[in-house]
């Protein structure tokens, strides 16, 4: 008999994995749920099983606690939380993630004390009654807001056990990245909208003007001609950045694999921006103590070392001074040697509310300011992207009145990474 009710408790894990399996299947979600549906089938059906212990032989009882052993180990081991509850909602069994989530879940006490969502209890109730899974949202605002998908399956159980009523299984899928990630896309694409119609209405606007009133006056049109210029040119430098920030991410997994003097790649920038600050009276200096190999991409470092100092020339250059530095440095975080690119200006400083939000695509501190300068605020968002793909760190501190000082540290080359230390030439 007790072998019986064992084998039909692993039948009855067996058909509910399947059974839970097809709704999640057919729910077109992950197959995790099915995997875990398992093996809380699985430790229900060992429990069951561990109920006739005294009357069976000692090898298939063995065998079967085996079973369950590896599947509580698997279970333990799913990164999600999991929850099994009777028909009367009282916990059975839960995961180390179920108990990290809510700290307050008991065995043997109801789920209510500690998970206090109606719509999840309901849905408990209703899958006894129907007999078919569904899923519902959990949502916490404390400590922080998360979000989960609820997945509740009923778990048949077999006669004799636990009055021959079904328990009820519940996965819990976080659901806080991925809204994450898509409130970042809509505000996204809302941003790069509403960077492209601004120029793109002037533009429509001078036509409009130029076919108009403007149609037989030459000195108007000539000057409309050069606003629409710089308007076009501003779509097309956003259109730029926009690209380069996609490729960049698409590779920053990849790390660059040559090494590169980021000395000559610094000293080329400095002097192609340094006829463009002194037009604006602004006096570029770099200091740099020979030089500096890192493992890196010429191209994409250029153009780090490009918007630092345009921004510090843009927007720090009423001091007067902007000075570029490079040398190496012991990182005290990780007690190793680092490259590092700082830039330092003299100018206004920026808020300290600022500085963690800079990086951020289209964030700028006076957008007006920016644009005016012809900025797109994708300079910093693509300098950070690299500074990532070449595993670096980028620091900036600042404070108003104080000037701004960026840093972009790299991890010194080792001659011992490369079959062929060749530096590409810069
Ligand atoms: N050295 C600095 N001093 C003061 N503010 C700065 C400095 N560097 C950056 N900022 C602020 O950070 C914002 C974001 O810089 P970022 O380089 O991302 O964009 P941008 O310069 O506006 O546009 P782009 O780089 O596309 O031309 C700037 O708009 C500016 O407000
Ligand atoms: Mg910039």
């Amino acid at each position: 008999m007790a072998r019986g009710t064992r084998r039909s408790a692993w039948t009855a894990a067996a058909v509910t994995a399947a059974g839970l399996g097809v709704f999640c299947a057919g729910r077109g979600t992950l197959d995790w749920p099915l995997v875990a549906a398992s093996l809380v089938a699985a430790c229900a059906g060992g429990i069951i099983g561990s109920l006739g212990q005294s009357r069976v032989v000692r090898a298939p009882e063995h065998a079967a606690s085996t079973r369950h052993s590896v599947a509580e180990a698997l279970l333990a081991n799913i990164p999600d939380p999991v929850i099994l509850v009777d028909r009367r909602a009282v916990v059975i069994e839960v995961n180390p993630a179920a108990r990290a989530l809510l700290p307050a879940l008991k065995l043997r006490h109801p789920l209510s004390f500690a998970l206090r969502a109606p719509d999840v209890l309901d849905g408990i109730e209703e899958v006894l009654r129907t007999g078919a899974g569904l899923k519902t949202l959990y949502a916490t605002r404390v400590p922080t807001e998360r979000a989960f998908e609820v997945q509740i399956g009923a778990l048949p159980m077999p006669d004799g056990a636990v009055g021959g009523q079904p328990n009820v299984v519940l996965f819990l899928r976080d659901l806080t990245s991925a809204r994450r990630l898509e409130a970042m896309r809509v505000d996204f694409v809302a941003n790069a909208s509403h960077e492209l119609r601004t120029p793109l209405a002037s533009l429509l606007g001078f036509i409009e003007t130029l076919q108009g009133p403007a149609r037989n006056d030459p000195p108007a049109r000539e000057r409309f001609l050069g606003i629409m210029k710089s308007q076009a040119q501003r779509m097309a430098r956003l259109v730029d950045d926009l690209l380069s920030l996609s490729r960049i991410e698409l590779r920053e997994h990849v790390p660059p694999t040559r090494p590169v003097d980021l000395t000559r790649i610094a000293r080329q920038m400095v002097d192609t921006q340094g006829p463009l600050a002194r037009a604006r009276g602004v006096t570029l200096t770099f200091d740099v103590d020979g030089p500096h190999p890192i493992l890196g991409e010429r191209d994409e470092l250029l153009r780090v070392v490009e918007n630092l100092i345009e921004n510090a020339v843009k927007y720090g250059g009423s001091g007067g001074l902007v000075a570029v530095t490079l040398g190496r440095q012991t990182d005290a975080a990780t007690s190793r040697d680092g490259i590092v690119l700082a830039v330092r200006d003299e100018g206004p400083g920026i808020a300290a509310e600022h500085i963690p939000r800079l990086t951020e695509r289209f964030y700028r501190v006076d957008v007006a300011s920016s644009r005016d300068q012809g900025g797109t605020g994708l300079g910093l968002a693509i300098v950070k992207h690299i500074v990532n793909r070449h595993r670096g760190r980028l620091v900036i501190e600042s404070a108003p009145e104080e000037g701004t000082t960026v840093r972009a540290i790299f991890p010194e080359f080792q001659p011992a990474d490369l079959a062929e230390p060749a530096i590409e030439p810069a």
